[in-house]
């Protein structure tokens, strides 16, 4: 795992994307698994600031809500219409985010899987995460092999979400995650996680076991996995300091 500590959110957020940027000029034809949430919405800004061609790019959302449709103001198909796609000139034929709304929700998943793979597999997965370690809606005990299906949010997460319903009681209680299998299987995994609140969650993803008692800790056994994240969200680290030091002392061939 490679941990980058940046002082705020902003610059933190700067180097994730330049990140993006840099692999869908050298791969206009790659395939992004986006994640919602407030942690990617300065980053989504920044791409569009970019002027990039998106027009073979492939993008595939981690989640939505279930039994709430693509037009309510807090599905996960508005925020990413509002916030990256109508910005930007990706082909619709190209956007692909979980049914909230299928009749059939394990023919639904499963569909998702089989998209994914024809399409190639993910080339970049940005991921959030949880208050409890949850990453997509994989929330604490979920199968470190699961795939695309439906999940129970826990009380923690529908509290963390009520910001953005108003309540607590309007958020849904279901949901269509991919799964941390699923997740695994992109070719490169990019967490960013910012905020005091997220400081125990990334700890114990990054220095504690890898258990499903934090979803994220499963990134441990990645091949390519990087966490940006700002210096409260690192707060609570064992190693911030040689982790610091290496991202400093990069080789040149390695920078970012
Ligand atoms: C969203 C998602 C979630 C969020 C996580 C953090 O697509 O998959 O895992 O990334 O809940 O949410 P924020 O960024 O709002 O703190």
């Amino acid at each position: 795992m490679e941990i980058i500590i940046q002082p705020t959110p902003e610059a933190a957020t700067a180097i994730a994307a330049r990140l993006i940027a840099g692999l869908i000029r050298e791969k206009p034809a790659a395939v992004l698994g986006l994640a919602t949430g407030s942690t990617p919405e300065r980053l989504y800004a920044q791409l569009v600031d970019l002027k990039l061609d998106w027009t073979k790019i492939t993008t595939f959302n981690l989640d939505e809500y279930v039994g709430i449709s693509p037009q309510h103001p807090q599905s996960y198909h508005s925020f990413m219409w509002e916030k990256l796609f109508r910005h930007v000139n990706v082909a619709i034929k190209n956007v692909n985010i979980p049914d909230g709304l299928a009749k059939n929700v394990p023919a639904s998943c499963e569909a998702y899987e089989r998209k994914i793979a024809a399409a190639g597999g993910i080339d970049l997965q940005l991921l959030g995460i949880g208050t409890n370690g949850h990453i997509g809606f994989n929330e604490q005990t979920s199968s470190l092999a699961s795939r695309t299906r439906i999940k129970t949010l826990t009380p923690q997460t529908r509290k963390d979400n009520a910001r953005f319903f108003g309540s607590e009681e309007a958020v849904p209680h279901h949901v269509i995650t991919m799964g941390i299998g699923s997740i695994m299987e992109a070719r490169q995994c990019l967490l960013l996680a910012f905020g005091k609140k997220k400081a125990r969650a990334v700890a114990e993803a990054v220095e504690g076991p890898v258990t499903a008692m934090n979803p994220a800790s499963v990134l441990q056994l990645h091949k390519k996995a990087t966490l940006i994240i700002d210096e409260e969200a690192a707060s609570e680290l064992k190693l911030p300091d040689y982790y610091r030091w290496v991202y400093d002392n990069k080789p040149e061939w390695q920078k970012l």
